[in-house]
């Protein structure tokens, strides 16, 4: 498989010890979420950073409206969706860029939530992913295809989006924290302005991240119209701490 190297990957597990760059890699996260029978990592239930318990106190807080259309960007094969529907948010929708990690969770969460929506997404083109998958309102803001998600062709837009540590796998590996490279502020700029488009006018951006706001920030405050204001940033305590950044795209009010 192209850019990953195998060898370490057999000898550390599919969480390697070393050589995080590994995380900016499709390829790793496609062999990480192939099922063990195909050749791959196997991973089907892995929780990065902070789970549901860690995060209800925040994602209520942020998020209190049940029914809102939710999601999960970079979603991995985490419990966060699952946990969110089981604590009553009806209308979470999760993605990532791997067709793997969306073909397991669309499996695992068939008996249960057989109506939860997953479909493939690349947060670096998150709009015209979505769109092509039927859960986002066309250009010119025809309502989506309603077949994907009943919900979309009324909404189009979502009302919240959560990142829990895509960004930072996005990021990983390498750079000066201190001086950020430029190819890397260019994804941030792509992943953010991608994300404000696909929230409604007053929509929640929820970025989970390990990483201090004097390192994080930078990046996803590049323009002036993505975000009403300066975030609200809930400290997540667990571990040695992590951050919940939450921004609000601009109302009609702003
Ligand atoms: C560190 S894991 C976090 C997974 C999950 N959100 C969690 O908290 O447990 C990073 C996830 O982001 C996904 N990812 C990385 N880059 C992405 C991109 N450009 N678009 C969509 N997903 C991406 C990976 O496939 C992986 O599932």
């Amino acid at each position: 498989m192209a850019g990953v190297d195998m060898s370490k990957l057999e000898a550390d597990g599919v969480t390697p010890r070393s050589g995080s760059e590994l995380y900016t890699s499709k390829d790793y996260w496609e062999y990480r979420f192939k099922p063990k029978a195909e050749g791959g990592g196997g991973d089907s239930d892995f929780e990065w950073l902070a789970s549901w318990d860690d995060l209800k106190r925040i994602v209520e807080l942020v998020i209190p409206d049940k029914a809102a259309r939710v999601l999960l960007v970079g979603c991995g094969s985490s419990r966060l969706g699952r946990d969110m529907a089981r604590a009553g948010y009806s209308r979470v929708v999760q993605t990532d860029y791997s067709l793997a990690c969306v073909e397991t969770m669309r499996a695992a969460h068939a008996d249960e939530f057989p109506g939860m929506v997953f479909a493939v997404a690349d947060m670096l083109r998150l709009p015209e992913d979505l769109r092509a998958a039927g859960l986002l309102g066309g250009p010119a803001g025809e309502p989506a295809a309603a077949a994907a998600d009943p919900g979309a062709a009324a909404a189009g837009l979502f009302d919240a989006v959560i990142d829990k540590a895509a960004m930072d796998a996005m990021l990983a590996g390498k750079g000066d924290v201190w001086d950020p490279p430029t190819d890397l502020l260019e994804q941030a700029h792509a992943v953010c302005k991608g994300t404000a488009e696909a929230l409604r006018p007053g929509g929640v951006y929820l970025q989970v991240s390990f990483a201090q706001p004097h390192f994080r920030r930078p990046y996803l405050e590049q323009e002036a119209g993505w975000w009403a204001a300066p975030p609200t940033v809930h400290k997540v305590d667990r571990g040695l701490g992590y951050f919940a950044y939450e921004y609000k795209t601009p109302s009609a009010a702003d």
